[in-house]
């Protein structure tokens, strides 16, 4: 079978800095209890006239550079995301543009957190049944667009970022050794966005609060299950791939709350020095949580080749999954 693997990966995170003593002055909080209940210092935002779009080809370039691989090479691009530039066109259509990837066929995916991992599916399926050979996937967002600034406990939580991954085939053991994605519908309202869609169109004429069009959280909730499918989902795929939890060399998690990381890492009995982490610097940046931390851990020499990475994410849907590699 054909394996795929990541040949090229790049980031981009704004310019602008938002701390924790920044939350100070604009919600009732407290730096010591951001960083305890969350592991969170600080994270950066876009400009208002930044779109996701413009982080995600700032990401490409960087992947491209590490791929070696020209624009007019790419034959799918597929963009995890839950803020897009608009709602039509979608917003790979968008980067497909500003890159000129005119030989490309484009999808945007909707998975909340766990986009980044659901594209990579997509594209793990299309590489090894031989339809695309080079597949650009992001996960990017522009969450401070969507982020109610008046509610303390999701504002302090989330920052932007754009990831893009190059994935193609493998022409040794190295790839993806199993991928596995779910989700759980009967929990959508324990992190929701309520109005902008069709059940209550969001119209800015008053008729509807404003804040409906922000996120919604259950925190505590999501939390727990955040937890247990994290957990499982890891188990899963190093079973699939026959390994075991000690042969993991790098556990890269979703970037949510460092309460949840430890817990994951700690029912794979993974000590903290097997965990990549940048939360405190970025927060919860969603679905370019993962690509960011993979990016990062790559340039920064965490990440070898030969080495066992385990990425794992979960998200609003309720959504997660697990991808495997040896890199
Ligand atoms: N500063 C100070 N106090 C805060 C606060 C803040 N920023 N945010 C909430 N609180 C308060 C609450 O009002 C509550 O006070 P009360 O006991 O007087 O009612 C108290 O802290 C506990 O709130 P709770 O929501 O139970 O806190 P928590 O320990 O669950 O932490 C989160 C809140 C959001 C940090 C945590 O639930 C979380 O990280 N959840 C998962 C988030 C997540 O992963 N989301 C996306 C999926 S990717």
């Amino acid at each position: 079978m054909i394996r795929a693997k990541i040949i090229g990966l790049g980031s981009y995170v704004p310019e602008r800095v938002l701390t924790n003593d920044d939350f100070e002055k604009i919600v009732e909080t407290s730096n010591e209890w951001i960083v305890s209940r969350t592991g969170i210092m600080e994270r950066h935002i876009a400009r208002p006239d930044e779109d996701t779009s413009d982080m995600c080809v700032a990401a490409a370039r960087e992947a491209f550079a590490s791929a070696g691989v020209a624009p007019e090479e790419i034959d799918l691009v597929i963009a995890g995301t839950v803020t897009p530039d608009f709602r039509v066109p979608s917003m790979s259509c968008i980067i497909q543009k500003k890159l000129g990837l005119l030989n490309a066929a484009t999808m945007d995916i909707v998975a909340a957190c766990a986009g980044f991992i659901h594209g990579l599916s997509v594209a793990q399926a299309y590489i090894a049944s031989g339809t695309f050979k080079r597949i650009l996937v992001f996960g990017a967002e522009k969450l401070s667009s969507i982020t109610d600034y008046t509610d303390r406990s999701t504002c302090i939580l989330f920052g932007d970022a754009a990831g893009a991954a190059i994935i193609g085939k493998s022409d040794d053991d190295s790839g993806i050794l199993a991928i596995h994605i779910k989700s759980d519908g009967r929990y959508d309202e324990l992190l929701n966005i309520p109005a902008g869609g069709t059940h209550l169109p969001y119209v800015g004429n008053g008729s509807v609060d404003p804040k409906l069009s922000k996120l919604h959280m259950k925190g505590n909730e999501v939390f727990k299950y955040a937890v247990r499918h994290m957990g499982d989902a890891a188990l899963r795929v190093i079973t699939e791939a026959g390994l075991t939890p000690d042969q993991v060399d790098l556990l890269v998690p979703h970037q949510a709350n460092i309460r949840i990381i430890k817990a994951t890492a700690a029912r794979l009995g993974l000590p903290m020095d097997k965990v990549y982490l940048n939360i405190e610097k970025y927060g919860n940046t969603s679905a370019a949580s993962i690509p960011l931390a993979l990016d990062h851990a790559v340039r920064e020499g965490r990440i070898k080749k030969g080495d066992i990475v385990l990425g794992v994410a979960f998200g609003g849907g309720l959504t997660w999954g697990a991808v495997l590699f040896r890199w």
